[in-house]
């Protein structure tokens, strides 16, 4: 079989990464958070003092920066220099930086062909937020998360975060350069008051259905 792209997309804690998680588990695939690159670079102009404001200089470093990809244990992981920062870019100061670096086209570029290569580690489960509509749009197998900005906040808080999840998704939004939104052909799904247990069951149905 062809190696297939599931493309899960949507606002910021809806769930994509728990609900890619248990499906790509569930099918034995490679799991690729595409938001914890996007953190990364966020974190490496951070300490090499590089002003997240300044496109030209975010594009300069990203032309210049050695990253290799690794699949370890079916999860992509994007490491700098040989090492692969994980605490570090969950901090608030990277989540504030990190729509800033995602809004440069050139960094979407290189971010878009690094994120194809990983279909060299297998069939993917790939969560971000233009998966569906600008790295893998050939892909029949797409999905949207959302659930209700009262209940993100709250699990973004059950995990010890506190942020504006409104300013984010709007500066996620309204970028030009492959801005979030739904996917021409994906399924939508509002997961609030849902487990992920019956977010996931209700992706992992349709797509055995369509495999
Ligand atoms: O999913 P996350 O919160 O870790 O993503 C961090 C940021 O990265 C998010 O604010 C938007 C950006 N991002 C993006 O622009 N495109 C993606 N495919 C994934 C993330």
């Amino acid at each position: 079989m062809k190696n297939i792209v599931i493309a899960i997309d949507g606002t910021s804690a809806s769930g994509k990464s728990t609900n890619s998680k248990i499906i790509a588990r569930e099918l034995g695939f490679v799991y690729v958070d595409t938001g914890a690159m996007y953190r990364t670079l966020a974190w490496y102009c951070l300490k090499n003092k590089v002003d997240v404001h300044d496109p030209k200089a975010v594009a300069t470093l990203c032309r210049k920066w050695k990253t290799t990809l690794e699949c370890v244990e079916n999860h992509v992981r994007l490491a700098v220099a040989g090492y692969v920062p994980e605490k570090e870019i969950r901090t608030a100061e990277v989540s504030a930086a990190v729509p800033h670096i995602a809004a440069v086209p050139k960094v979407r570029d290189w971010m878009k062909a690094k994120q194809r290569e990983c279909i060299r580690f297998g069939s993917l489960v790939m969560e971000g937020r233009d998966i569906g509509t600008n790295v893998f749009p050939e892909t029949d197998f797409k999905f949207y998360l959302d659930a209700n900005l009262d209940e993100r906040s709250k699990r973004r808080e059950a995990e010890g975060v506190v942020e504006n999840l409104a300013a984010r998704d709007q500066r996620d939004s309204q970028r030009a350069s492959a801005p979030l939104m739904v996917a021409l052909g994906a399924m939508v799904i509002n997961n609030s008051g849902m487990t992920a247990e019956q977010t996931s069951g209700i992706i992992l149905a349709e797509v055995k259905k369509r495999l």
